[in-house]
């Protein structure tokens, strides 16, 4: 299916979904448009062949695929500045953080399906999670949406009442693991490396081992097992860090992080 896509909003995740399908090559880069006020920050995508432009209106005229990328509090507005444009042919899909489906028909006057998509900041480089849920949509529609998030990483269906859990999972995620990352490094150091090894082995061991989850579908508990020798460093290390509250207080931090979304 080849759709023309309009992305509303072409701050850091708008313009990073366009760069994002103009490298996966998933459309040609004259099938997008993207659209803020102040359009000079765009020049690069125009360079590319992207169309530019701060006519939301006409960028919606002009597509099929309207992707919602502005900060929650302008989704009124914004919908509103294209909303007479929509028509049968329109998929709407909604990157805005906290703003339900419900919200979003709610400000539009026709029925159309609508999606909902939380990727997290690794969809500057194609490898985010986007879980998506959606309403109204037929399988066609699903797919396309489906495979447009796949050439930015990969892409999680799931029920819109675990889109907070998502949001901690997923985006907040990103920062958890980045704390972890930094640990490493902190530890690297203390037993020997410089700063800059330090970095390059924590972030690559950290890609590497969540590279052997999601090629090999095993559970982390099998791949440890293949790392703890009996009576050996690595189980001596872990185990230390259990006792130190490792486990436990990542999962307290997600639950605080999720309390306070799910209370807003
Ligand atoms: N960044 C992430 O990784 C991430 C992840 C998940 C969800 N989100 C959600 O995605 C949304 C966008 O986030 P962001 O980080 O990309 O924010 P951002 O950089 O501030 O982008 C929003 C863009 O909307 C533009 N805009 C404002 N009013 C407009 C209007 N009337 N017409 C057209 N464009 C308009 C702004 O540009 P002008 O001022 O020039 O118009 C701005 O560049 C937020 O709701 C956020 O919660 C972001």
């Amino acid at each position: 299916m080849n759709k023309k896509i309009a992305i509303i909003g072409g701050g850091n995740l708008g313009s990073a979904i366009a760069e994002g399908l103009l490298k996966s090559k998933f459309c040609k880069p004259a099938d997008i448009t993207i659209t803020k006020r102040k359009i000079n920050t765009l020049q690069k995508l125009k360079e590319k062949g992207v169309n530019v432009t701060a006519n939301n209106a006409e960028a919606a005229r002009n597509s099929e695929l309207i992707i919602l990328a502005v900060k929650p509090y302008q989704v009124g507005d914004v919908l509103g500045s294209f909303s007479k444009e929509l028509s049968n042919k329109n998929v709407l899909v909604s990157v805005v953080t906290g703003v339900l489906i419900s919200e979003i028909e709610e400000s539009i006057t026709m029925k159309l399906p609508v999606f909902r998509a939380m990727p997290n900041t690794a969809i500057a480089i194609q490898e985010s999670i986007t879980c998506l849920s959606y309403t109204n949509a037929t399988t066609p529609q699903i797919n396309f949406v489906k495979n447009l998030f796949s050439t930015l990483g990969k892409v999680a269906i799931i029920d819109e009442k675990l889109m907070e859990a998502a949001t901690v999972l997923g985006a907040c995620g990103t920062a958890y693991a980045m704390r972890y990352i930094r640990a490493n490094i902190q530890g690297g150091i203390e037993i020997g490396f410089d700063a800059a090894t330090a970095s390059l082995i924590a972030a690559q061991t950290v890609k590497g081992a969540a590279e052997l989850l999601l090629q090999k579908g095993t559970h982390p508990e099998q791949e440890i097992d293949k790392v703890t020798t009996p009576k050996g460093c690595t189980i001596a290390g872990l185990n230390e860090m259990e006792h130190q509250g490792f486990s436990s207080s990542l999962i307290k931090g997600i639950a605080v992080s999720y309390n306070k979304i799910a209370k807003n």
